[in-house]
């Protein structure tokens, strides 16, 4: 069939219909939802089957619905009516939640059922339900009522609400009054749920060091605070945590380890912040996060947009506050890097988690990352899994911190070095094995951060957008001209980076990019990832596939040394940088503003092509 994909932006949703549409042989084209003008043209130009809109703020136009079968993708319950869906079930604490597809009409969510999906609804942030759980179910709902047009036989069910068996009904827009933080009377429960109910976008209104912002990126402390009895790596400041002690916890209640922990950091300091003590009060940092108090522990906060400037966008909140932060007492204890090993001596594995929030990695992350990772090879294991985070393997350097940074220029080329530090430390590692376990997806630079492993495993569903030249014909680091070659299986490598789309990890496992593809399930995929792992560092040909290892390492580094292959990239991203055409900077900046588009790449509006 044709299908037309309607949508506000080529998210992670829209992206995996893509692939799972073109996969099945439709025939696809694309429009962003910029004017009704602009999608009667689209409609006209393409003459689609079904049109989906899988993300749209606004309402299809009648002159489209009243034509067209349009399905919407709505991230509700049959029932479930309104734009804050998701929101809502999160603040509510609902236990089920779902996806339905239906037939756009003049009433926004109200037409006839094409499909629906449910699914429990795990204690997340929205983003983390969304680009999970709400993205299969979507999937699948989508698949099922496309099939059904196309058999031509189905006739979509009207859903009444508050019939039985209907749970869903209408909900208006969450005003920021609804998602307000009393931080006298909610406990660390209530503010995190407040805060993944709106993560990553609106964020909750608030302020910090008194000034108005958005908050995002928040964590219980307590869960991440355990105090360490016997912490060889642990650093004061760093976070590269020592394996859990046997048998789970440490023992201590966490409140009780978190006030002793709190007591001993804070000792002799003033509090900053607000109200000097109480439930809000900032009590310390981690790297660029602060730790807020609630009436029953503290919450970390990573990210803040601030609310007093027009042009306010996300950052870290080290970056939009550097001189408060900076006077606040350091701790240990934001859970951004982790370390844990398992497996008996002499076959042991080691496992480096890096959830960088959003899988943006600035200067200052690479480097604790790779000083994780030369920590992480001086311990004796067989085989290093590079775990990433559980939404996002990596999305490359981190474009917000850059566009706030004095020098743009300066901090992209300071970014883009430390990050090729960081594939340099996975390249050279030739004493072990080491694999790229993508739990979640991974974009430009971040997902040729993994190809710098010898090993590339993903979970099925993944996506993964191994190019650079969205943002702004960006030419691209990481090693991509030493790594690529010697992955694609398929085609010339050049056209993995020329396409310019989005492939999943069977596609991506196809053309070489990905060595295994292990279960969808969010849940069994590092026990799989593991499992595979102990049985690689116990396999008994392991000290020959080493040795093959360095001696082609060594091979390669004598053809062409890896600090070749860096000066001729870092050369070309240098011009992008710096040079007459600025494509790099604007696109960045609309990126980071989310400034709305305003017209259709040609690679995915072929209507127009
Ligand atoms: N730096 C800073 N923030 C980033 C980022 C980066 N490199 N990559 C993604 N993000 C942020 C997005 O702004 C978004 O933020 P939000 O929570 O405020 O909405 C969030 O991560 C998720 O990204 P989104 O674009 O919504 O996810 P997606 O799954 O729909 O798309 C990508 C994934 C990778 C295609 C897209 O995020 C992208 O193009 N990122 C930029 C990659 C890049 O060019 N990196 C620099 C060159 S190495």
């Amino acid at each position: 069939m044709r299908i037309l994909l309607l949508t506000r932006s080529f998210n992670s949703l829209t992206q995996r219909l893509w692939v799972e549409f073109a996969r099945r042989g439709h025939e696809l084209s694309l429009e962003f939802d910029i004017a009704d003008s602009v999608t009667e043209e689209a409609v006209a130009l393409f003459a689609p089957d079904p049109i989906v809109a899988p993300f749209l703020k606004r309402a299809i136009p009648e002159s489209v619905w009243c034509k067209h079968v349009c399905l919407i993708v709505h991230p509700g319950i049959e029932g479930d009516r309104g734009p804050s869906a998701l929101d809502w079930a999160i603040l509510d604490g609902e236990r089920q939640w779902g996806v339905t597809v239906l037939q756009a009409e003049a009433e926004m969510d109200a037409g006839p059922v094409w499909a629906s999906a449910t699914f429990p609804l795990r204690s997340a942030t929205k983003s983390s339900l969304y680009r999970n759980e709400v993205t299969e179910a979507a999937v699948a709902a989508v698949l099922q009522a496309v099939e059904r047009y196309e058999a031509g036989r189905y006739v979509p069910r009207r859903v009444e609400q508050g019939a039985p068996g209907v749970r869903g009904r209408t909900r208006p827009l969450i005003k920021q009054e609804a998602r307000r933080i009393d931080w006298a009377c909610d406990d660390t429960a209530t503010v995190l749920r407040k805060l993944r109910a709106a993560d990553g976008v609106p964020g909750v209104l608030d302020e910090l060091f008194g000034v108005p912002v958005y908050l995002f990126d928040a964590h219980a402390a307590a869960a991440a605070q355990r105090p360490h009895p016997d912490p060889p790596p642990l650093r004061r400041g760093g976070s590269f945590l020592p394996p859990p002690p046997a048998g789970g916890g440490s023992g201590v209640p966490q409140s009780e380890a978190l006030r002793r922990w709190s007591g001993e950091a804070l000792q002799g300091r003033d509090w900053a912040g607000r109200g000097g003590g109480g439930p809000g009060t900032i009590l310390a940092r981690c790297h660029h996060a602060v730790l807020r108090a609630t009436t029953d522990g503290a919450v970390w906060i990573g990210h803040c947009k601030r609310a007093d400037l027009e042009d306010g966008y996300k950052l870290p909140v080290a970056v939009a506050f550097p001189e408060q932060v900076a006077a606040l007492p350091e701790i240990d204890g934001y859970p951004e890097i982790t370390y844990e090993e398992h497996g008996p001596a002499g076959a042991r594995v080691g496992v480096l988690h890096f959830a960088f929030y959003n899988g943006a990695m600035s200067t200052a992350q690479c480097e604790r990352l790779r000083a994780a990772i030369v920590q992480a090879l001086a311990r004796p294991t067989r085989v290093l899994v590079l775990a990433g985070g559980p939404d996002f393997f990596s999305n490359g350097i981190h474009l917000n911190v850059i566009e706030a940074a004095a020098s743009p220029a300066d901090e992209s080329m300071r970014n883009i070095e430390a990050m090729d530090d960081v594939c340099l430390s996975i390249l050279t590692a030739t004493d072990r094995i080491t694999v790229a376990a993508l739990q979640g997806n991974a974009g430009a630079g971040g997902a040729f951060l993994a190809f710098t492993a010898d090993e590339v495993w993903a979970r099925d569903g993944v996506l993964l957008n191994p190019h650079y030249k969205n943002m702004g014909n960006l030419y691209g680091s990481e090693y991509w001209t030493y790594t690529l070659p010697r992955r694609v299986r398929q085609g010339e490598p050049r056209a993995v980076l020329e396409q310019r789309l989005p492939i999943d990890a069977r596609q991506a496992n196809e053309l070489g990019l990905v060595d295994e593809v292990l279960p969808a399930d969010r849940a069994a995929f590092m026990p799989a990832v593991l499992d595979r792992a102990l049985a690689l560092a116990q396999a008994p040909d392991l000290a020959g596939r080493i040795a093959a290892k360095q001696a082609q390492r060594a091979a390669d580094e004598a053809a062409k040394p890896l600090a070749q292959y860096r000066a001729e990239e870092l050369a070309r991203m240098r011009r992008n940088f710096y040079g007459f055409d600025s494509s790099y900077h604007v696109a960045r900046s609309y990126f980071v503003r989310k400034t709305p588009h305003s017209w259709t790449p040609r690679h995915l509006a072929r209507h127009r092509g």
